[in-house]
C-alpha cells in the first residue's frame, strides 16, 4: 500500500520516490493512472463473431501515426474463476479485426462509466444502456450515435506487453473519421476541443472535463535565436 511520507509543521516541502522494483503491480497501476493525466477515453464498440455488440471504455489510448492514421489501446485481462481471460473488446477485435472508437463528451460520463460494468460475453452494453447507434461505413461494428466524433478502425497489429505478456497493445488503422458539424472548426482545420468537451480519465474514480484551451505559436528560435524568442515571449506577457 502506498503512503504519503511524513511531514511536520514548518518542514520544508518533501517529495516521495517510489522505485518500481519495490512496489506491487497494483500500486504501479495506481501511480501510472494518477500521474499520466488527463487521458483521453476511447469508447470502443465491437461485434463478436456471432454479431452481438459490445461497448467499453479504455483510457490507455492515444494516436500514434498519421501515414496511415494509427491509434492504439492497451487492454488488460480479467480474472474469471481464477483464470485470466481476455476482455470482450479484445476477444471481439481478435475475432473480427474491426472496431469503432467513439469519443465521449463530458455529458456522457455516466454512460461511459456504466459501460465498464462486466457483463457476460454476448450481452450488449449498447442495449443495456439503450444507446442509439448509427451504422458504420467501412466496418461492421456500429457507431455510438450520440458521440460527436467516431473513428472506424481495422486491426493493424497486437503487441503483447508485460512480464508475463498479458497486456494487449491493440494498434488500429483509422479507416474513416466521422465528425459532427457541431464540433468542426474551419479555423482550426479540425475539431474544436471546447465544443467537443471530451471526457478524460484522471486517477482513481476521477474524470475530467476540458475546461479551457490556450493557443501558442510554435517557437521560431531556430530562425531568430532562442534567447531573443524567450525575451520576446516574456515581454508580450
Ligand atoms: C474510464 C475508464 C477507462 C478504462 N480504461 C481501461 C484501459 O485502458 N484498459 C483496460 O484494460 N481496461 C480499462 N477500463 C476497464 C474496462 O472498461 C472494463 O474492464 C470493461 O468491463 C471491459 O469491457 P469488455 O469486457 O466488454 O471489453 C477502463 C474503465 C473505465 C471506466
Amino acid at each position: 500500500m502506498l503512503r504519503r511520507s511524513r511531514r511536520y509543521p514548518g518542514a520544508p516541502r518533501t517529495a516521495m520516490r517510489f522505485d518500481s522494483a519495490a512496489i506491487s503491480p497494483k500500486d504501479a497501476y495506481a501511480l501510472l493512472i494518477s500521474t499520466i493525466v488527463p487521458r483521453p477515453i476511447a469508447w470502443v464498440s465491437t461485434l463478436d463473431a456471432a454479431g452481438h455488440s459490445n461497448l467499453a471504455p479504455f483510457s490507455f489510448f492515444t494516436g500514434v501515426a498519421s501515414r496511415p492514421p494509427l491509434l492504439c489501446l492497451s487492454i488488460g485481462q480479467r480474472r474469471v474463476d481464477g483464470t485470466m481471460q481476455p476482455k470482450d473488446t479484445l476477444a471481439n477485435i481478435q475475432a473480427t479485426g474491426e472496431f469503432v472508437v467513439n469519443i465521449p463528451s463530458a455529458a456522457q460520463a455516466g454512460a461511459v462509466n456504466q459501460s465498464a460494468a462486466e457483463l457476460a460475453p454476448g450481452t450488449s452494453e449498447l442495449d443495456a444502456l439503450q444507446l442509439p447507434t448509427a451504422p458504420s461505413v467501412h466496418v461492421k461494428p456500429p457507431r455510438v450515435a450520440s458521440c460527436r466524433v467516431q473513428l472506424e478502425c481495422k486491426l493493424d497489429q497486437i503487441v503483447w506487453l508485460g512480464h508475463p505478456a498479458t497486456q494487449a497493445l491493440v494498434v488500429g488503422q483509422v479507416l474513416c473519421f466521422h465528425i459532427d458539424d457541431a464540433v468542426w472548426s474551419d479555423a482550426l482545420h479540425g475539431v474544436d476541443p471546447l465544443a467537443l468537451d471530451p471526457l478524460s480519465r484522471l486517477g482513481g474514480k476521477a474524470f475530467g472535463t476540458t475546461g479551457q484551451a490556450i493557443e501558442l505559436d510554435r517557437p521560431d528560435w531556430l530562425a531568430s535565436g532562442f534567447s531573443a524568442a524567450v525575451a520576446r515571449d516574456k515581454a508580450s506577457k
